[in-house]
């Protein structure tokens, strides 16, 4: 069949995404595959219907590519596609609920507090009643775009007002000290968990993309027991917020070397410098089986 590689959009995460994309359409075109770039943002999506494709591989991230809207579209189309369907890939960009869901399903999350845009707040009690350090991060963004920490009542109101440009809920989370963890989950398997150590205050868009000073340990360096409840874990949060095919649960210790569920990603990154990949080597998997495999599960 004819598949169409999804990629570009008009999100934030528009640049992450065209490396991505490119990646995955160079991988499946090297294995034989009939595959063409599609970018949502400069060609209508009924075009896949017009040029008759079978097959969407999905490779937009953030808003409008991993938030159920394309999903929804493409179902409307009756165009199958990779990876999670409307309901988890709307639930997972919204960290607001998913830590509500992971939290009455009883699974770990930091302590945290939601702002609404307009609000009034009052900024030292919060700070103070979440530990003295907080994260702020929009609701609904990716690539850690519009985040920074804050120690105060006044770095606190800046960091929000920060997190309001790309979202009108701000999440302020109870700062976690590390290690920090990802887990790559292909079809119903957890992949090695990853230990992603940044030089940065935080992994940040540039530790992430740019700097080249991240560095990155698989295996994670954890003790045979911790990898497997670690890895438990991942895909209990990825089926609790109705994750389908592949994803990336991102974890992150508190200082007791507890876990506390980040967030779930239904497009992780596809880049080379990304994580999902990185995982798939560790037990054999090159990038191009991996992308194979990925499209092999939105077999309808
Ligand atoms: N949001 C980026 C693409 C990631 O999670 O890898
Ligand atoms: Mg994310």
């Amino acid at each position: 069949g004819k598949v169409a590689v999804l990629f570009g959009g008009d999100s934030a995460e528009r640049d992450v995404s065209l490396r991505s994309g490119q990646a995955v359409l160079a991988a499946l075109q090297a294995q034989g595959i009939n595959a063409y770039g599609f970018d949502p943002a400069e060609q209508p999506l009924t075009g896949l219907v017009d040029q008759h494709f079978d097959r969407a591989f999905i490779v937009l991230h953030g808003r409008g590519g991993e938030d159920g809207t394309i999903q929804g579209a493409l179902q409307y189309l009756g165009v199958p596609y990779t990876g999670s369907g409307v309901l988890g890939c709307a639930l997972a960009m919204d960290k607001v609920r998913t830590k509500r869901v992971w939290q009455s399903t009883g699974l770990p999350v930091a302590q945290s507090a939601v702002i609404v845009r307009g609000k009034p707040v009052d900024w030292a009690s919060m700070i103070e009643e979440l530990g003295g350090k907080v994260m702020v991060k929009p609701a609904q963004e990716g690539s850690s775009i519009g985040m920074s920490p804050a120690r105060n009542a006044a770095e606190l109101e800046q960091a929000v007002a920060l997190a309001h440009k790309y979202d009108q809920e701000a999440l302020v989370e109870s700062w976690l000290s590390g290690p920090e963890y990802t887990v790559s989950i292909v079809g119903d398997q957890a992949l090695p968990a990853i230990r992603v150590q940044s030089t940065h205050e935080f992994y940040d868009y540039d530790a992430k993309y740019q700097a080249g000073d991240t560095q990155y340990h698989c295996p994670a360096g954890l003790c045979e027991l911790e990898e497997r409840a670690l890895e438990q874990l991942a895909v209990s949060a990825f089926r609790a917020v109705g994750g389908k095919g592949w994803g990336r649960i991102d974890v992150m210790c508190d200082q007791e070397g507890n876990f506390k569920l980040l967030e779930a990603n239904m497009v992780p990154g596809m880049t080379t410098k990304s994580l999902v990949p990185m995982a798939a080597k560790a037990v054999g998997m090159s990038f191009e089986q991996l992308v194979l495999r990925i499209l092999e599960l939105s077999e309808v």
